[in-house]
């Protein structure tokens, strides 16, 4: 394990004699060695982020397990993991990446509404911690998987505690009307029934109310339904061990002010004071945001009704801005003395949709290097090969070392797992 005193401090990007750098390597001599669009991660930003959430609840039982879907890269869940991370995942793929970045099982969380049977599974066969059992059709699949394979499933149920964490729509996961968890209601119900069954193991209670949150309000009103359904539980003789908090923190994209790690932490501890069981978390988005940068080059400037700088990352390296009109900070990379310009920051990509950034004040010329900040969380694992265009390369930089974590995509690889028709007397 990396010293503490070590990730602490890190200055992750910041310009060096005028010149953007990830930690001491200049984003220029990474663009290129390693070619353009590119994802580049600061390795101390990543610990450093992880130490603080993990440090803020010394003293109590905790696990932090690290939202597995915000960036899935093996690198990541590899640094993750020998820091002491447990792991969220949401599917069977994820799973297989936990192991396959030398992760312990042992402390993985599965979440998800529509977990396959080969999942489940999967998923019991390594001994993985806990499955947050979504819905009444999933406690019995997962009995009748546990009876089978003659295991006792370790489970909590996702409690939906109906509440409004004020973030975008698409991302809001504990109102009612979400397809996310069980009631409060239900939830109780559904406790009695487990406890009876042979092949369940109940251990634990969570919640997950949604993402990119800058509230603390939403958290503890949250908190207080499941905490109340947990002292409902012990009256009817049931006793979870742990109590999983979901994940949901926001970061800075522009100006919104994110919850301080610290306040967070205080705000558990009151909640959970004089309980006794071990508190886990679902952090993603917090742990590794600002720790990433998505590098693009301006391929062409092209005036009009509205001036575009035409980059060479797309809608499919950054879904963000498209999907959910996310804003994130542009910068260039070698910033010049010279007029700016409005610019609505485009890709290549056959879309009107296919937007990186509107109306942002740039100065910059075609062919210099531009900054997508933020980009740690929510890009590279979102992205696909829309247009045939091969997924970016991954680049890790430790000091003054880069490391490429994942190669760019050719096409060869795009096309490995399609065929053309079938012989004509087969048609
Ligand atoms: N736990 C569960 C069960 C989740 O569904 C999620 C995220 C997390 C933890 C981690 O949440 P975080 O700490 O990262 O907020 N693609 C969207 C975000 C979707 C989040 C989905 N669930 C975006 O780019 O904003």
């Amino acid at each position: 394990m990396r010293p503490v005193h070590e990730a602490r401090g890190a200055v992750s990007f910041d310009y060096i004699g005028g010149e953007l750098c990830a930690e001491r390597v200049p984003l220029a001599t990474i663009a290129r060695d390693y070619g353009t669009p590119c994802y580049v991660y600061s390795r101390a930003e990543l610990s450093r982020a992880f130490v603080e959430f993990d440090t803020a609840f010394d003293g109590l039982p905790h696990l932090v397990c690290y939202a597995v879907k915000a960036n899935s890269t093996l690198a990541i869940l590899d640094l993750f993991a020998s820091l002491g991370s447990g792991f969220d995942i949401v599917s069977g793929g994820e799973l297989a990446r936990v192991q396959a970045a030398g992760g312990d099982p042992a402390k993985v969380v599965f979440s998800g509404v529509a977990k396959s049977d080969a999942e489940i599974e999967a998923a019991l066969a390594s001994g993985i911690l806990c499955i947050n059992v979504e819905s009444a059709s999933e406690l019995d699949d997962v009995a009748a998987i546990a009876s089978r394979i003659g295991v006792r499933a370790p489970v909590s149920f996702r409690v939906n505690p109906d509440v409004d964490p004020r973030t975008h729509p698409y991302i809001a996961t504990g109102l009612r009307e979400s397809k996310f968890g069980v009631s409060a209601i239900e939830a109780r119900a559904l406790y009695r029934k487990a406890a009876g069954m042979a092949s369940i193991d109940v251990r634990g209670i969570d919640m997950h109310i949604g993402s990119q949150i800058t509230d603390l309000a939403p958290y503890r009103e949250a908190a207080q339904t499941m905490l109340a359904l947990v002292d409902a539980l012990e009256d009817d003789g049931i006793a979870v061990s742990h109590i999983d908090f979901g994940g949901g923190l926001g970061v800075r994209y522009s100006d919104e002010t994110p919850v301080a790690i610290a306040d967070y932490a205080a705000l558990i501890r009151e909640l959970v004071h004089g309980r006794r069981q071990r508190l886990l978390f679902e952090p993603g988005r917090r742990l590794v945001a600002d720790a990433g940068v998505l590098l693009t080059r301006v391929r062409a400037i092209k005036p009009g009704a509205r001036n575009f700088a035409i980059v060479d990352a797309a809608m499919n390296d950054l879904l963000r801005p498209s999907l959910y009109g996310a804003w994130h900070a542009i910068e260039p990379v070698a910033p010049r003395e010279r007029a700016s310009a409005r610019y609505d920051v485009v890709g290549p990509v056959c879309e009107s949709g296919d937007f990186l950034a509107h109306d942002r004040s740039l100065a910059i010329a075609e062919g210099e290097l531009l900054a997508v900040r933020s980009a740690g969380a929510y890009a590279m694992s979102m992205s696909s090969n829309y247009n045939t265009r091969p997924r970016a390369c991954e680049v890790l930089v430790d000091g003054d070392a880069a490391h490429v974590i994942r190669r760019r995509e050719s096409i060869a690889d795009l096309i490995a797992h399609e065929t053309r028709l079938p012989p004509r007397n087969a048609r």
